[in-house]
């Protein structure tokens, strides 16, 4: 039973979340009648090494419903209305989790220590070479062997006048995966009622490390995932993207999108382009680069991408605090996880990552991704979910 704070109508949830809890021992609530959006609480499994992971609900008054659990902060599910009202389910996740735990792509879990590619896994600081697990050969992607995404974190769910939410919180011992410092993590996620999902990070820590969190949702906006994302709109506020090698580790330069087939600066079907003869897109099997956005001021909420789907209506935005995101076009979805007998098949989905840039710690040129002991380091990505008629 989750304890809500504030407001008169967070004790009231909080006293109907008890009754409710009464009668059902596996979940919790804290609707009541005059509040409408909510938050439920329920047991999601255990690991291999008996970790209990839990999932919660959270819902809004428009009937938007995101399911998150312990297990990697991950979102689980999004249901969305489309342009008729009909829900459907937005992004790519599993109703247990036991294919989590079989080992997935990062489904809507938070990625970290580091998010993205670190070059050879190697990095230089305060005079000291570090050395991380290679999990891309020859780079390390995602925070190593075992990341933030294959951690059980802890969580306390709330409600205030913003909406339900969940915060999340782990604690990744000094050396853990090679990084330097103890970090302390907290990811929170609130679901607002004008449609918004608000995904705040914050960090800490006892050494000089790098930090670069993100969530790693897979979108198919059409709620039906035989369905690729081809068709869907892409719109990116970037004038430049940070061009790879062809082990998908920037090459330092920040290239001009105009006339290359990273323009997204108006809306355009992500298929248009997505095989055309070229270098950058032949590397990576399609989209999976990191554009620069255009921000006003370093970690200034900005506007990032707008993703459309034509057919259902479904839109959704993006802002964000952080200076790049990377667009994965889901090049390396093969069909060989499913849920419910449908195989999640190649460019079946879509990753917008918001983050610092990829292999920051090896470009100075890039901003800096170092938090020293005695910051804290904030972030704030900011989802909304539209319908376009
Ligand atoms: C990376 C891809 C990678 C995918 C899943 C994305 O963030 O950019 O290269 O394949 O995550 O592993």
């Amino acid at each position: 039973m989750q304890i809500t704070r504030g407001t008169l109508a967070g004790m009231l949830a909080a006293l109907a979340g008890l009754a409710l809890a009464a009668c059902s021992p596996a979940a919790t609530t804290t609707q009541t009648a005059t509040t409408p959006s909510h938050v439920q609480e329920a047991a999601f499994g255990q690991t291999a090494d008996g970790q209990a992971v839990r999932q919660f609900t959270l819902t809004n008054a428009h009937g938007i419903e995101v399911k998150l659990m312990t297990y990697g902060a991950a979102i689980t599910s999004i249901k969305t209305p489309d342009k008729t009202g009909a829900m459907g389910q937005i992004v790519l996740g599993f109703d247990t989790l036991d294919p989590y735990l079989k080992g997935v792509p990062y489904f809507g879990a938070i990625v970290g220590r580091y998010g993205n590619r670190i070059a050879r896994g190697h990095f230089t600081l305060d005079g000291q070479t570090y050395t991380l697990a290679i999990n891309n050969a020859p780079n390390a992607l995602h925070g190593g062997l075992r990341g933030f995404d294959k951690r059980v974190w802890d969580a306390r769910s709330f409600e205030d006048d913003k909406g339900p939410g969940v915060e999340f919180t782990y604690v990744s011992a000094d050396g853990e995966e090679g990084y330097p410092g103890q970090l302390t993590a907290h990811v929170t996620y609130q679901l607002g009622a004008d449609d918004t999902l608000s995904i705040s990070y914050e960090a800490t820590t006892t050494k000089d490390t790098p930090v670069n969190l993100t969530n790693h949702a897979y979108f198919n906006l059409s709620g039906d995932v035989k369905k690729d994302i081809l068709g869907e709109t892409l719109q990116l506020n970037a004038d430049k993207f940070t061009p790879v090698d062809h082990g998908l580790i920037p090459t330092g330069a920040l290239q001009a999108v105009a006339n290359t087939p990273f323009d997204f600066r108006t809306p355009t079907a992500i298929g248009t382009r997505i095989n055309a003869a070229n270098q950058q897109l032949h590397f990576a099997g399609g989209y999976d680069h990191n554009w620069v956005l255009n921000q006003t001021a370093p970690g200034q909420m900005t506007d990032a991408a707008t993703l459309t789907d034509p057919d259902s209506g479904r839109t959704l935005s993006i802002r964000t605090t952080e200076p790049g995101i990377q667009f994965y076009s889901g090049n390396f979805l093969d069909g060989t996880l499913s849920s419910r007998g449908v195989a999640f098949t190649h460019r079946i989905a879509l990753c917008l990552e918001t983050q610092h840039f990829p292999d920051s710690p090896n470009h100075p040129s890039f901003p800096s991704t170092i938090l020293h002991p005695g910051e804290t380091m904030h972030s704030q990505t900011v989802l909304t979910f539209g319908v376009a008629h």
